[in-house]
C-alpha cells in the first residue's frame, strides 16, 4: 500500500503524482496493519464507567458536562489570539494540583511558557511538566515515560508523525496526529486536550477536519473588541452540547464570569431609547442579556443594516414586520442592532426585544429600566410563546426586575414579577409605552 502524505489517498502502486491531491512525489509505503482482532458480541463487552475528573474551572466543566473524561481526546479550537494557550496553561495547572501533567508545546519555548504562567500566577509545582517537541512519535513516548495523568498538546498543527515530510499543518498530518493520539489516550486512560487553530487559509487543516477523530470539540469564541470569551462545544459525545462556559480575558488570563445575566446588564444612569433586556436562554441556562438598537435618519439611497450578534436576516425580517403591523417608515432610516458584551445569539426569543428596542429608538421613547420583554415574532405580527418562559422570568426576578413583557397564553405564576401578556406586537408597544 502507499498513501500520499497531503491528502491520504491510498493505492497499491507507486505513483509520482497523487491523482486526488496533485502533490507530487507524496507517495510513501504504508506499514502494514497489525492483525485483525475478532468482533464481540455486545452482550459480552463490559459496561465501562465513567468517571469525570472536574477541571474546577466551573465554567469549562459546565461545558464538558461535569468534567474531563480519562480515555477521551478534547479538541479546544479557535482563532490565533482568541485564549487558547491561556484556557489550557490553566487547566494543567489546576489538574497538576493532583497528579502529573505534560504539557506539550510546538509553538512556545518553555521560557515562553514560564512567563506566561507567571503572568497567571500559576503556582510553582513540580508536577506540571512542560515539554517542547514536534515529533509524535517522541511526544506520545514522553506521554508514556512521565506517567502523565492529562496531557496538553499546543497544537495539533505542530505534531509532526513519522514520515511526515509533507509539510506542517496539512490534512493528513493533523489528522494521523489526532488519531495516533487518541489512541494513545484510551490506552493510556488519559485525556488529551488539543489546540486546533483555525487558520485563515480556511478551515482545510483545521480543528473541523479532525472533529471526527475527537470526543469532545469545544470553540472558544470571542469579538475582536470583546474581553469575553465563549467555549461552546459542537460536538460532545459525553454530554450536551448547548452548554456555553462564560469567561473575560483579563491581565491574569480567563476568569469565569459566574453571573453572567449581571455582567451583560450592567447600565449606569438612567436608560436611554434603544435599549432593552431580554432573558435569553443558552443550554439550560437563563441569562440577561441588553439589547442595543439605533435608529436614525439617512439621506442615503441605501440604508445600513447592521447586526452584531445577531442573525441580519432575522434583523430584515422584523424590520419588514415593524414596517408592516406598527406602520413605521424605516426606509429612510439606517439600522444598527447589537447584544451589548459581545455575545452572538440566534434565539428567535429575542424577536420581541429586538423590535421593542428597535421601536424605542425610532421613536426615541425609552424603555422602564425595570422592565424585561420576550417573545418570538411571527410574520403576521403575532407575539409567539417561547420555551422555558419560567426559568427566564425567575432570572430577571433575581436581578431584580418588576415586570416583563411576555407571550400571551402561557400559564406562568410568579410573584416577584409583574406579567404583561401580549398577544401582537401593537399590544407589546403599548405595554411598553413606546
Ligand atoms: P493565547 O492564549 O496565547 O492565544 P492562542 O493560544 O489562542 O493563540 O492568548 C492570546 C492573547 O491573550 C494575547 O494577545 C495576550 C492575551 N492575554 C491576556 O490578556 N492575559 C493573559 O493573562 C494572557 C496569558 C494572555
Ligand atoms: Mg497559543
Amino acid at each position: 500500500m502507499y498513501r500520499c502524505q497531503n491528502c491520504g489517498y491510498a493505492s497499491i502502486k507507486w505513483l509520482g503524482r497523487c491523482p486526488q491531491c496533485g502533490q507530487w512525489e507524496s507517495l510513501v509505503e504504508a506499514q502494514r496493519d497489525t492483525p485483525s482482532t475478532p468482533p464481540q458480541a455486545l452482550a459480552q463487552i463490559p459496561l465501562e464507567e465513567t468517571v469525570r475528573r472536574p477541571t474546577q474551572l466551573a465554567e469549562f466543566d459546565r461545558v464538558l458536562g461535569g468534567g474531563l473524561i480519562p480515555g477521551s481526546v478534547i479538541l479546544v479550537g479557535g482563532e490565533p489570539g482568541i485564549g487558547k494557550s491561556t484556557l489550557a496553561l490553566q487547566i494543567a495547572a489546576r489538574l497538576a494540583q493532583d497528579a502529573p501533567v505534560l504539557y506539550i508545546s510546538g509553538e512556545e519555548s518553555p521560557g515562553q511558557i514560564k512567563l506566561r504562567a507567571e503572568r497567571l500566577k500559576i503556582a510553582e509545582t513540580e508536577q506540571l511538566l512542560i515539554l517542547h517537541e514536534h515529533d509524535l512519535e517522541a511526544i506520545c513516548e514522553q506521554i508514556r515515560q512521565t506517567n502523565a495523568r492529562a496531557v496538553v498538546v499546543d497544537s495539533i498543527q505542530t505534531v509532526i508523525p513519522a514520515g511526515g515530510s509533507a509539510g506542517l499543518g496539512t490534512t493528513y498530518q493533523v489528522g494521523q496526529a489526532t488519531f495516533e493520539l487518541s489512541q494513545l489516550a484510551r490506552a493510556q486512560k488519559i485525556p488529551i486536550l488539543l489546540i486546533g487553530h483555525i487558520t485563515k487559509a480556511g478551515e482545510f487543516a483545521g480543528p473541523k477536519a479532525i472533529e471526527h477523530l475527537v470526543d469532545v470539540a469545544l470553540y472558544i469564541e470571542g469579538g475582536r473588541d470583546s474581553d469575553v470569551r465563549i467555549v461552546r462545544a459542537v460536538k460532545n459525545r459525553f454530554g450536551s452540547t448547548e452548554e456555553i462556559g462564560v469567561f473575560q480575558m483579563t491581565e491574569g488570563g480567563l476568569v469565569e464570569i459566574a453571573n453572567p445575566s449581571q455582567f451583560f446588564t450592567e447600565r449606569s444612569g438612567p436608560v436611554p431609547p434603544g435599549s432593552v433586556i431580554v432573558p435569553t436562554v443558552e443550554g439550560t441556562r437563563p441569562i440577561l442579556v441588553e439589547i442595543q438598537a439605533l435608529v436614525a435618519f439617512t439621506r442615503s439611497t441605501f440604508p445600513q443594516r447592521r447586526a452584531t450578534g445577531l442573525d441580519l436576516n432575522r434583523v430584515a425580517l422584523l424590520v419588514a414586520v415593524i414596517e408592516k403591523h406598527l406602520g413605521a417608515q424605516l426606509s429612510t432610516e439606517d439600522i444598527y442592532v447589537n447584544v451589548a458584551g459581545g455575545l452572538a445569539l440566534r434565539e428567535t426569543a429575542l424577536d420581541l426585544g429586538i423590535v421593542a428596542a428597535l421601536v424605542s429608538s425610532f421613536k426615541e421613547k425609552p424603555i422602564d429600566s425595570q422592565t424585561v420583554v420576550v417573545g418570538e415574532v411571527g410574520l403576521l405580527g403575532e407575539v409567539r410563546r417561547v420555551r422555558k418562559l419560567r426559568e427566564r422570568l425567575s432570572e430577571a426576578a433575581r436581578l431584580g426586575y418588576t415586570r416583563a413583557v411576555i407571550p400571551a397564553g402561557e400559564r406562568v405564576e410568579l410573584r416577584e414579577i409583574e406579567l404583561c401578556p401580549v398577544g401582537t406586537l401593537a399590544q407589546a408597544m403599548e405595554a411598553l409605552g413606546i
